[in-house]
């Protein structure tokens, strides 16, 4: 099947009520275990990419990579850039091949943060690539975004009904408490602004920060709409847990294909976990 962009699957999701997975690869490995575990399970998958990993990667093996996994594959696939502030680099992955990006101007004053969004949406549209844009401020770190407590800050509500209703984007990020990274205590959620925003809108929303939330979590989110869940820093540590893990429990073996195939079960389980958890099985 070939690569779709993140609109419809995000629609049938918020109208069945389940969410489908993004989740940020690192490498080739990571890539193939998260559509290796969602062709599996019979479920559609969105592929996330950082703005640094695809500047560590490049465009190009990034785009060949992700052709090749989903030339026999029979789910929806799509492929996301995640948080992103520069529009030249957006434009690059639209031209490259990617089927949706995110426009994150969220540190920006609302007026601005609308207009680049704007300007997103006209660039991606004529190609048929989905926008997610985020209002309020998701705290922690993500890659080379980095939001300081003092700076996140949560979504308004009424100011969301006026973004939506003034910029036609495929997904909403609103910041409701969740954030990236390791959480310190337990996350405080604002369901009750998300229920404001849901009742107001019927695009999809994202949760971002999915490393570390409960059950019950995602489980009021996807009912409030939440339709895409993004998880990053889970993968690093199965990346980097499954393969030192190996190495530690036998550390003369110096064979790196097992090493590496280690790693990529550890990704897979943890990838297989959490759409499990979404709801998302046997919706392909
Ligand atoms: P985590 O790193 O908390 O899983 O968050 C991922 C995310 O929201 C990426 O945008």
């Amino acid at each position: 099947m070939p690569l779709i962009n993140m609109s419809q699957m995000l629609r049938k999701a918020r109208a069945e009520k389940y969410a489908i997975g993004a989740f940020n690869i690192l490498d080739y490995n990571s890539m193939k275990a998260v559509i290796e575990t969602a062709q599996e399970l019979k479920s559609p998958v969105i592929v996330q990419t950082s703005e640094k990993t695809v500047r560590f990667w490049g465009f190009r093996p990034i785009i060949t990579w992700i052709r090749e996994l989903t030339n026999n594959s029979d789910v929806p696939v799509a492929i996301h850039l995640d948080h992103c502030k520069n529009l030249d680099f957006i434009k690059n992955c639209i031209d490259a091949g990617w089927t949706s990006v995110m426009i994150d101007a969220s540190s920006k004053p609302f007026e601005e943060n609308l207009e680049l969004s704007r300007k997103v949406v006209e660039m991606a549209k004529p190609f048929g690539v989905s926008v997610e844009a985020e209002l309020g401020e998701i705290g922690g770190i993500e890659d080379d975004i980095i939001v300081n407590e003092e700076n996140a800050h949560l979504v308004n509500p009424e100011k969301a009904q006026i973004f939506l209703k003034n910029v036609d984007v495929d997904c909403f990020a609103p910041a409701i408490g969740t954030a990236h990274g390791v959480y310190k205590g337990k996350p405080k959620i604002a369901f009750d602004r998300l229920k404001i925003i849901s009742n107001n809108t019927d695009i999809p929303l994202a949760l971002h920060g999915g490393t570390g939330l409960s059950e019950e979590v995602f489980k009021n989110s996807i009912a409030l709409g939440c339709a895409k869940i993004n998880i990053s820093t889970q993968l690093k540590y199965a990346f980097i847990d499954g393969f030192v893990g190996y190495y530690n429990a036998k550390p003369n073996e110096y064979n790196p294909l097992t090493l590496i195939d280690a790693q990529f079960k550890m990704l897979k389980k943890s990838v297989k976990e959490n759409i499990q958890l979404f709801g998302s099985t046997q919706k392909a």
